[in-house]
């Protein structure tokens, strides 16, 4: 058999789509020319927004000084292993090692293959796991001391009637040993549930260990929950996972909804036997942990999407907590806010300066996504400019919040046809549209695209021209 032309053609495609390394092709003016899945999975991208365009307009941090790509392309001698840290045009942070290689054909250098790896791949695992539990050198120990300042059930503040009443059978259901599974939006209070049933439990003087299963690459979520074991892989030592080190106590599991579907397996079993194997091992050890679990979605939603296993979600939800978001519960809203600036008025000169009429209004209209976070984060920021002023006025409210509580009004007057403009009503109706698509997309461009049936480029403008983040 002999390689053809279309054979070769074939190789390379099978072997880029299918070989772990993220591959870059970019020519000569920098544009990105070829770009496969593995590296847009690394880079947090999207294939079709890469390719073609310019090095610096996906990545703002890197420059021709600074770009191992240019450095490769310019001195004609490749790169090798090179640990980057960067951003991509998203924000989101890249931490990866690179081999950038000169192409040369007929004696010049026509472009620059870059080769990348996830950091936590190709570095050392163990060197991984030790960085990310860095802190947890001596976990019990370090518990403990934090086990004094854990938040008790009178730190979780509101008037909510259904609030109060699942509060008050939280606390009897504390003291049994059952698993807890918390559904609530981000900033409802979800820690501060799970911390307040550890402290009031018997466990309450055993650790109490906090784990966001979204901050870890997917791989290394197994190794620091279930430990590992020497040789295992390379570098690997005996090390406890979470579960051991909270033997006794309770573990919480943030964004449950983020744990790899097969590993919900394995912790499936933990809670069934309550018996863990660290990875790499043989023998399994027995663990006497409570586990709180708490997801961000709708976990009916996320059963049917097969993020979450059924089988783990009942066996969690033995006792089931949702907390309903800030914008549900109206009275909560100025309660609170009055809440946080007697909390925080030693920031103000002025002894508890008070909501004007106007700030009140735009308050109970507008959406909180933030939820309590964002209402305690939002007055903080307020009384640091408030000054001498008797009143919180919307002018002393952050900039992007001042535009959203007076986009509440604009709505507001609208709903009550004080606007009466064609273009108006319709740029409201398509602003709203696309807002509700993009957080249904969780933000990303391309998928809110697709959910209105519009190309991306249309939707862009239409975020441009709206203003729209
Ligand atoms: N009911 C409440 N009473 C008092 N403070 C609250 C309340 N709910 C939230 N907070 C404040 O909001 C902050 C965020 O709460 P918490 O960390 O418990 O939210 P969460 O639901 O775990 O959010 P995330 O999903 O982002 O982790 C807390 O530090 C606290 O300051
Ligand atoms: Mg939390």
């Amino acid at each position: 058999m002999q390689i053809t032309k279309r054979l070769k053609s074939l190789l390379f495609e099978t072997i880029y789509n299918y070989i772990e390394e993220g591959i870059a092709f970019i020519d000569r003016n920098g544009t990105i020319i070829y770009y496969n899945r593995q590296m847009a999975e690394l880079e947090g991208l999207e294939q079709e927004e890469v390719i073609e365009k310019h090095l610096w307009d996906i990545f703002p941090t890197f420059n021709p000084q600074n770009s191992t790509i240019m450095k490769a392309f310019n001195t004609g001698e490749p790169v090798i292993n090179d640990e980057q840290h960067y951003l991509n045009n998203k924000g989101k942070k890249i931490s990866a090692v690179v081999t950038d290689i000169p192409i040369v054909d007929r004696g010049e250098v026509i472009g620059v293959i870059e080769i990348a790896r996830d950091i936590y791949k190709s570095k050392n695992l163990y060197d991984a796991i030790n960085r990310i539990q860095g802190q947890e050198e001596c976990p019990k120990k370090s518990s403990k001391e934090k086990a004094l300042s854990l938040y008790t059930f009178d730190d979780f503040k509101t008037q909510d009637e259904q609030l109060l009443k699942l509060i008050e059978r939280t606390k009897k259901i504390s003291a049994s040993d059952s698993n807890v599974l918390i559904y609530g939006e981000t900033g409802t209070g979800k820690e501060i549930f799970a911390q307040s049933i550890h402290s009031a439990s018997k466990r309450r003087n055993m650790p109490f260990i906090a784990q966001n299963c979204a901050a870890i690459p997917e791989n290394l979520l197994e190794s620091i929950l279930f430990g590992t074991v020497k040789g295992s892989f390379t570098g690997a030592l005996d090390r406890p996972g979470l579960f051991e080190q909270a033997d006794g106590g309770t573990i919480l599991l943030d964004e449950l909804n983020s744990m790899p579907y097969t590993l919900q397996g394995k912790f499936l079993r933990v809670l069934e036997e309550g018996v863990v194997r660290r990875v790499g091992a043989i023998k399994e050890n027995r663990v006497d942990v409570r586990v709180i679990a708490t997801v961000n979605k709708e976990p009916l939603s996320l059963i049917e999407k097969k993020v979450l296993r059924d089988d783990l979600f009942y066996r969690l939800s033995v006792i089931s907590i949702h907390i309903p978001p800030l914008r549900a519960r109206r009275e909560d809203i100025l309660w609170l806010a009055d809440f946080f600036i007697e909390k925080h008025k030693h920031i103000s000169r002025k002894k508890s300066p008070k909501l004007s009429k106007e700030v009140k209004k735009a308050f109970l209209n507008y959406s909180w996504n933030g939820n309590v976070r964002e209402l305690e984060n939002v007055i903080e920021s307020a009384l640091n400019v408030v000054g001498e002023e008797e009143e919180i006025k919307i002018e002393h409210f952050p900039y992007y919040l001042i535009d959203r509580l007076t986009d509440v009004k604009h709505q507001e007057l609208i709903k009550s046809n004080v606007y009466k403009t064609y273009n108006e009503v319709v740029e409201n109706f398509e602003k709203k549209i696309i807002s509700d698509a993009l957080n249904k997309a969780d933000g990303n461009v391309s998928k809110a695209a697709k959910i209105l049936n519009i190309k991306r480029q249309t939707l862009q403008h239409k975020l441009k021209k709206f203003k729209i983040n």
